[in-house]
Parts: C-alpha cells; structure tokens; sequence
C-alpha cells in the first residue's frame, strides 16, 4: 500500500498564495511518486485546487463534511458538493473541530458514514489530550473514538483513512516520538483487525507536528502509513521534503 502524505491547510492561505504553494509542490513532484498526495485548503478554495491540479496526481480534499445531505443548514458543505467540484477525501474530526465546534464521536461517526455513502473518503481523526495522556488514558480514548466510527460506517471500514493526531502534538512543536506514535498505531491497527477483512487496505496517517525534520523515523514505523500534515504543508520545500521521507 503506498503511504499518503496529506497536507491540512486549515483556515490559510489565499488565492494568490494557494496557487503559489500548489505550483510549487506540482513543479517539486516528479520522480516522487511512489506515495500519495493530498491537500485539503478551506472549503471555498477546494474548487480552485481541484482546477490548479488537473492532470496532476494530487488529490483534493474538504476540511470537514456535513452529516446531511442537503436542505436547510447554514453553512454547511456535503459530500456531494465536495464530490461535484473534484474533491475525493474530506478530514473528518479533527481535534480543533470536536473542541470548538463541540463535535462528538458519534457525530464524528456519522459524518464518515455521510462521506463514505456519497464517494468521499474520510480521513478520520483520533488522538488524546495531553491530559488523558498524563492519565494513562491514551489506548482507551483513542479506542472508544475509532469504536464510534467502526460503528457507524459498518462493513466499510476497509475504506477509512484513518489519523492518529495526539492533541498536544498539534501545532505545538512537540511531536510524538515514532516510539510513542508507532504504540498507538499498532493499538489502532489491531482494533481495524477486528472489525474488517482487509485490513490492509487502511492507511493510518501519523499527525501532529509532523516536518521536514521528524518525518522520515515517524514514516518508517512499521504501522505509519503516512501523515497528515498542519503547518508544514504550507511550506513548499518542507511538504516536499515530507513527500520524499514517504518515498520508502
Ligand atoms: P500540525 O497540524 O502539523 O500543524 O501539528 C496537524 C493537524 O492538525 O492535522
């Protein structure tokens, strides 16, 4: 399976500055094909990005998708309207959204559910407080997060992506040791086991923090199968630099 290395924009960037950083990573790109590349800016960008990379093999993604199809919520985006204009994927729970947009874990099941049935796939994020961390509480959390989303989308589980993003790794500078991260990982790896046939087919991205420096001894763990990326993907040269680490 190749890795995929996803590039979570957040709320940055502008037009002028998007299609500065995406000819950048599309003029860094040949001979770097042996991993898979996403990025995923805000949502009024996502149509722009998908127009900048045609015929390039980058994919695009939304930030986060509604749980309903169509109708009457504000501000919300679906699946279908990130399908209808060339996105592929959309994360799904990440930590900023479960803490200030009070998303749940059966929210945040449905919502991968949603995508799922209308063709997007999911990049679903899990991780722990640096508070649960401290109390000995990482497997339990992160095993009752992914238990909601295994709940929810059913016998699609082999087509989740899935994100372990520690909380108090993300855009701190603290990133996880690949000791610390690959522990989780196998943790996660073993409870897709349980509730798939093939689960080989899930790719589990390491976030938080991840960089030019760190990226290669997090991508060589044994069940890092690619990262989700926050501050260093806005980077030309350190998103490329991440690419090449998950060259193999
Ligand atoms: P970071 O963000 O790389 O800036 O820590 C990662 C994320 O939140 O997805």
């Amino acid at each position: 399976m190749k890795k995929l290395i996803a590039g979570n924009w957040k709320m940055n960037g502008d037009s002028a500055s998007n299609a500065e950083l995406l000819a950048g990573i599309v003029a860094g790109l040949p001979g770097l094909d042996a991993c898979d590349v996403l990025v995923c800016p805000p949502s009024v960008y996502v149509a722009s990005a998908v127009t900048a990379l045609a015929g390039q093999s980058v994919a695009v993604g939304g930030q986060d998708v509604s749980v309903q199809v169509k109708g009457a919520y504000t501000g919300e985006v679906s699946a279908d309207m990130l399908r209808d204009v060339g996105a592929t994927y959309a994360i799904v729970g990440h930590s900023e959204r479960r803490q200030y947009h009070g998303e749940t874990d059966a929210l945040v099941g449905e919502k991968a559910q949603a995508a799922l049935a209308h063709g997007i796939t999911p990049v679903v994020c899990i991780g722990e407080t640096l508070a649960q961390r401290e109390a000995g509480e990482t497997n339990a959390v992160v095993k009752r997060q992914l238990a909601a989303v295994i709940h929810a989308v059913g016998h699609c589980v082999s087509e989740l992506v899935l994100a372990y993003e520690p909380v108090w790794a993300i855009g701190t500078g603290q990133t996880a040791t690949p000791e610390q991260a690959q522990a989780v990982h196998a943790v996660i790896r073993a409870q897709i086991a349980a509730a798939t046939e093939h689960p080989e087919r899930v790719r589990i991205l390491y976030g938080g923090s991840m960089n030019a420096a760190n990226a290669t001894q997090l991508l060589a763990q044994p069940d890092i199968d690619g990262g989700l990326i926050g501050g260093a993907s806005l980077k030309v040269a350190d998103f490329l630099t991440i690419i090449r680490a998950a060259q193999g």
